[in-house]
């Protein structure tokens, strides 16, 4: 079976703050690449998944692992899922502190029968892998952070969310077996309260079976609300196509005004992406090429690829 690729680093209503487009089509076309080649070599979608998610994670522009943002008490405490979708097997950990690539640590959880740690679970866990101590933390990030201080939060309050807060990384994967995975991975929301747990490390946004696997990024309070990971893979379970599923869940979240996105693989092959933020920030590999969304700007709330 050819294998198949999508990967997302955030959504939102710019490029502008990310480093403009072709610096953030670079990262992403780079990233979808060095992951597709791996399918190629027979690595399973998990693997692939993995390997996506900290090549992500360790591109500072996108808001997971380091250039994380930072909480409402200026620290860095960062949440990633992993999902199986042929043993349909969620992993995840939650608020977690000072790790390179919090999807490693969802990755060690996926055979444990606890399967979701959250901050002092996953710090023991960080010890018992012998995971050496990583700050997450960038100088544009601290800078913005001090910035939206200023005035006591007063843009919080306005509720201006800033471009950086809507971000998250997401990999998706179909192997050469005909295996789907997806792994999620963020900095959180940026200035959330201490404890807040985000969309990512859930199946609201983070979903598989083996019909259909899905990523979300946006705020998470509306990924979580519409549930739209798991909304989307069920659909297709139950017989909608993906194109269908993604566009019928994309106009559902629109009429709740979510600021949210996906990316999602079906076990046929078949690519698809849906936003209802302006700007989605998605890469894909189909076998042949790589393309993105980097420039799908309009009212269209989705578009898909099929095998
Ligand atoms: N979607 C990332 C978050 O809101 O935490």
């Amino acid at each position: 079976m050819q294998p198949k690729l999508i990967i997302h680093g955030g959504a939102g209503s710019s490029l502008k703050d990310k480093g403009g487009l072709a610096a953030v089509r670079q990262d992403l076309h780079a990233i979808a690449r060095n992951t597709y080649e791996c399918l190629l070599q027979g690595a399973s979608a998990i693997d692939a998944v993995v390997k996506g998610c900290q090549l992500l994670e360790d591109a500072p522009r996108f808001n997971a692992g380091t250039g994380s943002v930072l909480q409402a008490d200026g620290q860095i405490r960062m949440s990633a899922a992993l999902m199986d979708g042929t043993r349909q097997r969620f992993s995840g950990v939650i608020n977690v502190s000072r790790a390179p690539h919090p999807i490693d640590l969802a990755n060690a959880l996926q055979p444990e029968s606890d399967r979701v740690l959250s901050d002092y679970g996953a710090a023991e866990l960080l010890r018992e892998l012998h995971v050496p101590i990583h700050d997450p933390l960038t100088d544009l990030r601290l800078h913005e952070w001090i910035e939206e201080r200023k005035g006591n939060f007063s843009r919080k309050m306005a509720d201006v969310v800033a471009e950086s807060r809507r971000g998250t990384i997401g990999v998706v994967a179909l192997d050469n077996s005909g295996c789907l995975a997806a792994g999620t991975s963020t900095g959180g929301k940026g200035l959330e309260r201490i404890g807040r747990v985000s969309d990512s490390a859930m199946p609201a946004g983070n979903y598989a079976t083996q019909h259909a696997a899905v990523s979300c990024t946006g705020i998470g309070e509306d990924i979580i609300d519409e549930c739209t990971a798991t909304r989307i893979v069920v659909r297709v379970t139950d017989g909608l196509s993906l194109a269908d599923a993604i566009a019928k869940s994309m106009q559902e979240a629109k009429v709740n005004n979510r600021d949210l996105g996906a990316i999602a693989l079906d076990v046929t092959g078949a690519i698809a992406w849906g936003k209802t933020s302006e700007v989605l920030l998605a890469a894909y590999h189909d076998g042949t090429q790589i393309g993105d969304t980097l420039e799908w700007i309009g009212d269209g709330l989705s578009d898909a690829l099929s095998n």
